[in-house]
């Protein structure tokens, strides 16, 4: 993955929109213990942000968003403030610079949008996103997200397990992976169109699909109470805590139920850096960093906040039991 020298981005204890840390002020302040409720502690992220917030998006899908139901996930985390979870990305379809995605995904067309359903399974077709979601309950989890980069974010998504999704389309006995694919829209998407770009357009990731059925996995449509900003992925995209953020694929079209593994869209470029699983593991060093810490943003070249990377992500206790008996090293 193109790395950027240390240079991090000017941070502050600030921001989160007010709307979203007021709701979670009401329940903090109406007595549910910070501990006991699992709510992430907000303290300093204290100013509007309402200048950022999209501008875009279909009323439907503003309402569903905003009433999500609140989970008890993410207890004790500090949440990354909105400003660095939506102007610090990768979205190589956008160009390779952390705050390109930003300024870029403006061009990004998300509504309408439909997913197109394919391969092993019964109920194949092509789904518009609202037919997705219909019944489809929304719920907010607060996670970490670790990039294989080494930077990390706490991030409260609000979206569905996948799980969910896939038991409606039927999957057959066959399918054994499931395969996320990007837009392919060189139009919209100035990093596709771009001639020194190393990616094989469109963007492809795939689970193997006891890994898309834990619990943990989420197919996400928000963010911080409101719809998905297109920088972060709009309108859908997965969600795969334990992984290395690559494998939490953007602004998805197309889900397939494949019989064997799909090569993957880093795995092709580099296959001795990035392999199909990419599990958070401190121990497996990239061939060219060490895994063992990570940045967790807001960071500066001051306050470099490192921290101790945790065995899958900290969700071993969910996920462990996926990889038992095999060898972590030679299955990074
Ligand atoms: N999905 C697509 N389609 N294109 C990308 O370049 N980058 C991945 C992942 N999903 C990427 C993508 C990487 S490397 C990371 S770390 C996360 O998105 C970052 O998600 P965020 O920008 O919302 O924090």
């Amino acid at each position: 993955m193109l790395i950027k020298s240390a240079v991090d981005i000017p941070s502050s204890e600030i921001t989160s929109h007010s709307a979203y840390l007021n709701r979670r002020k009401f329940m903090q302040q109406s007595g549910l213990a910070v501990a006991a409720m699992g709510l992430a502690s907000t303290a300093g992220a204290l100013e509007s942000h309402e200048g950022t917030l999209p501008k875009f998006g279909p009323d439907w899908l503003k309402t569903q968003v905003a009433g999500a139901k609140e989970t008890a996930f993410g207890a004790a985390e500090k949440l990354t403030p909105y400003r660095d979870v939506t102007s610090y990305n990768n979205f190589y379809e956008f160009g390779t610079g952390k705050d390109d995605p930003a300024r870029n995904a403006g061009s990004l067309i998300t509504d309408p949008w439909s997913v197109a359903i394919e391969g092993e399974c019964e109920k194949q077709g092509v789904f518009n996103l609202e037919d997705i979601l219909k019944s489809m309950p929304l719920e907010e989890r607060i996670y970490r997200l670790r990039c294989v980069e080494a930077w990390s974010m706490v991030i409260p998504w609000v979206g569905f397990p996948l799980a969910e999704l896939i038991k409606r389309f039927k999957p057959l006995s066959t399918a054994k992976y499931v395969e996320f694919t990007t837009l392919d829209a060189p139009k919209q998407m100035i990093g596709q169109r771009s001639r020194f770009s190393t990616i094989d357009w469109p963007y492809v990731e795939a689970l193997r699909i006891d890994e898309a059925m834990n619990p943990l996995t989420l197919m996400a449509v928000g963010l911080y109470g409101e719809i998905l900003p297109k920088q972060n992925g709009a309108p859908i995209r997965l969600v795969v805590p334990w992984k290395y953020g690559f494998k939490s694929i953007k602004s998805i079209v197309k889900i397939r139920f494949t019989e064997t593994a799909p090569i993957n869209t880093w795995q092709a470029i580099a296959p001795r850096e990035y392999g199909f699983y990419a599990n958070v593991n401190p121990e497996v060093s990239h061939p060219r960093w060490s895994q063992a810490k990570e940045r967790r943003l807001p960071s500066s070249l001051f306050k470099t906040n490192r921290i101790e990377t945790q065995m899958f992500n900290g969700y071993g206790e969910q996920v462990a039991h996926l990889y038992k008996g095999m060898d972590l090293r030679k299955n990074y």
